[in-house]
Formats: C-alpha cells, structure tokens, sequence
C-alpha cells in the first residue's frame, strides 16, 4: 500500500505548551487510524495542523508526495483532506439537504465553476441525494440541523465532508455526545461510506470500543507526542498506554460523555 500522508518531524507549540513534539508518522491509503489520548494531549493539534487550519512550529507534512505544511486550509480541501469537528459545524437554520448543497458549495466557489471541480463527477443535486441515502438522512431531509437529535448532526456533519469526494477524512470524536446504543450504528454507515469513496480514515475517539473494532492502527498521543503506534490489540496494551491514556481520565471523560446524553 502507498502512503497517502506523512508528518515529518512536526513539532507545536503554543507558548509554554508543547501541543506536537516530534510527531513522524506514515499513513497508507484506504486504512483506518484511531488517535487517541487523554484530554490535552494534542490530537486535535495534529488534525488541526494536517488541514492547515495551525502551522507547525517546525517539521513538514506532505499529502501524496506533495508537501502541505504551509498550504492553507481550503486549498488543502480542494486537495482532498475533509474533516468534521468535535462539536458538529453545521448551519442550524438550514434543512439537512441545503446543508450539503452548502458542503458542495464551499468546494464549487473555490474552483469558480462547476464543472472544474475535480473532486466531483456529478451534479450538485445528484450528489446531494447519493449522500442522504448513504448516511440513512431520508427522514430528515427536509428538517432544518438545528432540530436534529445530536447523533444525526454528527452523521450529517460526516456526510458534508464526505460529499466532496475527500482521498482522507478526518474526523475528531465522531461518536461523542452519542448514546451507547447509536453509536455502532452511526460508526457501521461511516465505514460503509468510507470504504465506498475508497477514503482514508483518521478519527480521534475516547471509546476504545470503537476503537477496537473499527480501526486498523492506532496511534497514541501523550503529551504531543506519539507513545504509541501499532494495531489496536498491540497499541492498546502497550504500557504505557495503559498507564497514561486507558486510566482515569479517559475513564471519567467517557462517563461525563453519556451523562451528557
Ligand atoms: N489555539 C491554542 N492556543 C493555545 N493552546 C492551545 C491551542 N490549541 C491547543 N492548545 C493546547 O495544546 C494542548 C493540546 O490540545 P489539543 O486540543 O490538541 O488536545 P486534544 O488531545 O485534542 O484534547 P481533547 O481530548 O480534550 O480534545 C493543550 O494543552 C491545549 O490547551
Ligand atoms: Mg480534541
């Protein structure tokens, strides 16, 4: 399998806060990484710094062969690197289906015309009704984001980034704010689609349920660092992720999650 997306030595820092510290990493195409860590530990950082919304303090990324590390974040969508939000960035006084117009229309105005859109091989509104089937969207079609129950914000939000034909997608905590029972469900039509669009997967996630049956690597972040990378089984009793990452903290933020809920 090709690598799809290396970081080479990338480091972050936000004054005194090491966020990234020598991150090196290499992804293959079509495979499906989880990223875990407990609370700070500079997930969201690195998935932050692969779509160009922060740059490193130092090291490279490179998508393809093609160095990004300084690329801004809506050309390193039209790039083909789509990501969905911890907290779902939708627009709440719009129905489900003008949202995803809206998820084609941010990649449309960027290359002016339609037809230019190489990410995208069919019309707008056909697009729009492949992804509403996908993601099990029927009966919400016509009700505006705002009034949906949260797990089918999460899928919409997916399916807004999945509309532009990503080659990866990134998703941070795709199933948090979930309940129990939904979330292998909303997981289950993810991969589905994933493995349709022929997507590279990374998400960060604290169930390590989802983690264990989803993923085929993981990577381990403490403290900006990668303390581990391996498949789950292997990563998830590492040591030193049991000790840092599967102990309290990431116990306590999966309870208050469901309490939540
Ligand atoms: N824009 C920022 N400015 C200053 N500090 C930041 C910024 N973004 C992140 N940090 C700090 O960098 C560290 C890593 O944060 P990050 O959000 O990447 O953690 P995380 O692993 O995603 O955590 P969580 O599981 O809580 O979402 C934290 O100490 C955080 O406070
Ligand atoms: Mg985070």
């Amino acid at each position: 399998m090709s690598v799809i997306l290396e970081a080479r030595s990338v480091s972050k820092s936000f004054g005194a806060v090491t966020a990234a510290d020598n991150i090196n990493v290499r992804i293959e195409s079509d495979s499906v990484i989880g990223l875990i860590g407990s609370n700070g530990a500079g997930k969201t950082t690195f998935l932050n710094m692969v779509t160009g919304y922060l740059k490193p303090t130092s090291g490279c990324i490179c998508f393809d062969g093609r160095d990004i590390t300084r690329l801004g974040p809506r050309l390193i969508t039209r790039l083909g690197i789509c990501r969905s939000f911890q907290i779902p960035q939708l627009f709440d006084t719009l129905s489900v289906r003008d949202n995803l117009l809206v998820g084609i229309g941010i990649v449309v105005s960027a290359e002016k015309r339609w037809k230019q859109a190489a990410t995208i091989s069919s019309a707008p509104a056909e697009a729009v009704e492949r992804m509403i089937k996908r993601f099990d969207l029927q009966p919400y079609r016509d009700m505006l984001a705002g009034t949906l129950p949260e797990g089918v914000r999460k899928l919409l939000d997916i399916a807004m980034a999945m509309i532009v034909q990503p080659r990866i997608l990134l998703l941070d905590e795709p199933t948090s704010g979930v309940s129990a029972e939904e979330k292998f469900a909303l997981m289950d039509l993810v991969m589905e689609a994933v493995r349709k669009q022929r997507v590279t997967v990374l998400f960060v996630e604290h169930d390590m349920e989802i983690v264990t049956r989803y993923t085929h690597r993981v990577l381990a972040f403490s403290e900006g660092r990668i303390i581990a990378d391996d498949e789950p089984e292997a990563a998830l009793n590492d040591p030193e992720v049991r000790k840092y990452i599967i102990g309290e903290t990431l116990h306590v933020k999966r309870v208050s999650d469901h309490a939540a809920t």
